[in-house]
């Protein structure tokens, strides 16, 4: 033990990134990413200084009753819908995220999703995996071009406007809608029009959802919103899971009212609901849009730069860069 301030990581990071720490705190680090039960992540929460989480850490009121030293959660995501942000400011806990350093990476792997279930990639591999393939069909796997579609976003944020720039490439008219229309300058930058709602989802040929968790979003896309759907759009979720009425969603593919679905995050991860999983024409991935390894570590370099910089310490001594309540600095 030393009487340096104490740091908790929850799972599993960088070890060089997280060793930035190790000057200025005690640094303790969860060998196994598993989610821990609200007792467990108190106790775990006691006595730290700051704490490093992911998506599974669910912080709130209770969990910080008693951590009468905590100064910041650092968030290992962008997405924040995890902490409750109210409780951490009246507990006079910063809270921090990772914007922008994964926007890119967020973006490409949501183009490698709706490509995939455009080109029905993963069930087309599983067939030839299981050694189904006898003869080249000329009709065999047809799947739905992008080129000239309409491509949705809902939710148009740094991550969907990084979106919408890629659309350029394949051909695609861009609409959105968002809480309010962009400024006209970045609408132009991405190609994007503004549409209400009911237009968007009219409209939209492959609708991308891209917007925060939060308890106005939760199932903003329910059996209303996939009625009014074209029967030949399919729906990439890149966002959070609880934007979906998932039972709704499976049942609109399975008879055929919507003609496909991507899916890289779920209302109960890492449980999948089993009707979803029955559908070949669904693309199912882990929550692994911003998992490549320059931007994983970036954001557990974010995460260090704010602990540190509360602190007094690091680059932005004094400054975290990125403090999503910050009134309580
Ligand atoms: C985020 O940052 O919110 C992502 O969902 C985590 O990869």
């Amino acid at each position: 033990m030393t009487d340096k301030p104490r740091v908790w990581v929850s799972r599993p990071t960088f070890p060089d990134v997280i060793a930035r720490l190790e000057p200025y705190f005690e640094v303790s680090v969860e060998e196994t990413a598993r989610k821990l039960s609200p007792p467990e992540l108190a106790a775990r929460l006691g006595g730290q200084a700051a704490v490093i989480v992911g998506l599974t850490d669910r912080i709130g009121a209770a969990e910080v009753e008693g951590a009468g030293r905590l100064r910041i959660v650092a968030n290992l995501a962008v997405g924040y819908d995890n902490i409750d942000l109210g409780a951490m400011s009246v507990a006079g806990i910063a809270v921090s995220n990772t914007a922008d350093v994964l926007n890119d990476s967020v973006a490409d792997f949501t183009w490698a999703m709706l490509l995939g279930v455009a080109r029905r990639l993963p069930e087309a591999e599983r067939w030839l995996r299981a050694g189904q393939w006898r003869a080249t069909e000329f009709k065999a796997w047809l799947g739905a071009d992008v080129r000239g579609r309409t491509l949705g976003i809902l939710g148009m944020g740094r991550i969907g406007q990084a979106i919408a720039h890629r659309a350029g490439g394949f051909g695609m008219s861009v609409i959105y809608h968002n809480r309010s229309p962009l400024p006209a300058a970045d609408e132009r930058a991405c190609l994007a029009r503004y549409v209400d709602k009911p237009q968007l989802l009219r409209e939209s040929d492959f609708l991308v959802l891209a917007l925060p968790l939060t308890a106005q979003t939760r199932h903003a896309i329910g059996a209303p919103e996939l009625a009014v759907m074209k029967p030949t759009a399919m729906l990439i979720n890149i966002a959070r899971g609880g934007i979906v009425d998932e039972a709704a969603l499976a049942a609109a593919v399975r008879e055929r009212r919507l003609a496909g679905a991507a899916l890289d995050v779920f209302e109960g991860e890492p449980q999948v609901r089993a009707e979803l999983l029955a559908l070949d024409n669904v693309l199912l991935s882990p929550h692994i849009a911003s998992a490549t390894t320059d931007t994983r570590r970036a954001m557990t370099s974010v995460a260090v730069d704010n602990v540190l910089a509360i602190f007094g310490h690091g680059p932005h001594a004094g400054h975290p860069p990125n403090i999503l309540n910050p009134n309580v600095l």
